[in-house]
């Protein structure tokens, strides 16, 4: 189906059609709560063990939590947010020259979600760019911002520390060595989605992305400080989380999921979009190398039945992943073990 950008810069006053959901998968934002007691953990606390604690319930109990005093810059997040706002708001003649529909080009700006495959367009228009190792992808990326390379460069390498550090965290909390979860992870990929919801003539009928879970190990998401806009399913209801300042969003993608033996939750979270204003997040993905051989150790396999999933590697993962559509069930489900 025909889909092109949706941040040309001009308002749509109506819905176009190839958006619009059927009833019954519609996001019934009347019935969204905001989620009360997100998980926030403070980074900056001396009492490690007392944060592995947290970071382990949080990961087990939600699949996600906020971090703040992380180690990354204000000016780094600042000039970021900056950049990317300036990118979208280039003309869209010059934005087009970036475009593509292909999933396995390392640099693109694209649209909604999988465009050659769903049935339904999300309104989102996204910047897709592999940012390790910088000197090998900094060269595709755009030129235009002429700052954008030196600020987003600057800010993949201190996300990159961030995300080691969580890793080492989630590795600890799940009774392992420190490096135990990297070890695995092998030589990390990490990629980013700079994503761009425009102002949205009817949100009751369409998504910014609908409900999924992240394909990678660890997702470390800045959220519009203004707009909000994620909603993850907890208990089996949509909730919303708030910006909050200063903070990142982190969640558990199906590697880890796959890699703790199912004891942490690949969570299932969607973005929503507004009628006034546009809204803007950035996501950036540590992936496994492709040759990673996901497979829980030995010491997670304490259930008395085994892996619940069956080993693959992450190449294997992620070709199955954008064969399908977002929304469909969850892509691990097709690595279970027979029970
Ligand atoms: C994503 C994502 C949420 C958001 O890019 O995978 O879930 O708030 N984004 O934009
Ligand atoms: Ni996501």
């Amino acid at each position: 189906m025909e889909a092109k950008v949706i941040s040309g810069g001009t308002r749509f006053t109506s819905l176009p059609r190839s958006y619009v959901r059927p009833e019954s998968e519609r996001p019934r934002l009347f019935e969204v709560s905001a989620f009360e007691h997100v998980p926030i953990i403070d980074l900056g606390c001396n009492d490690r063990s007392r944060v592995v604690r947290q970071v382990g319930d949080a990961c087990r109990v939600y699949g996600f939590f906020q971090v703040i005093n992380h180690g990354v810059s204000t000016e780094a997040v600042e000039r970021m947010q900056e950049v990317a706002a300036e990118f979208f708001r280039l003309p869209e003649e010059e934005k087009m020259k970036l475009y593509s529909e292909d999933p396995t080009k390392t640099m693109r700006l694209s649209t909604s979600f999988n465009v050659k495959k769903e049935k339904v367009h999300n309104w989102r228009d996204y910047l897709r760019l592999h940012c390790h190792p910088l000197e090998k992808y900094m060269e595709e990326w755009p030129a235009n911002p002429p700052t954008f390379k030196e600020f987003v460069s600057n800010y993949c390498r201190e996300v990159r520390r961030l995300g080691y550090r969580l890793e080492e965290l989630i590795s600890e909390s799940l009774g392992l060595e420190k490096d135990a979860v990297r070890n695995i992870l092998g030589e990390q990929g990490q990629h980013m989605a700079v994503n761009f919801y425009p102002p949205c003539p009817e949100p009751e009928l369409t998504y910014g992305l609908p409900g999924h879970t992240d394909p990678n190990a660890l997702t470390i998401l800045l959220q519009d400080l203004h707009v909000a806009g994620l909603q993850v399913l907890k208990d089996g209801k949509w909730v919303a989380i708030d910006p909050h300042p200063n903070a990142f969003v982190i969640n558990i993608g199906d590697q880890l999921q796959a890699l703790s033996n199912g004891r942490y939750k690949s969570v299932w979270h969607r973005a929503i979009v507004n009628a006034d204003k546009p809204r803007m997040s950035i996501a950036s993905f540590l992936c496994p190398s492709d040759d990673a051989l996901i497979s829980s150790p030995v010491s997670l396999l304490d259930n008395g039945c085994g892996p619940t999933y069956r080993d693959f590697t992450y190449a294997e993962y992620y070709k199955k992943f954008w064969s399908r559509n977002l929304d469909q069930e969850h892509c691990l489900e097709l690595f279970k073990n027979q029970a």
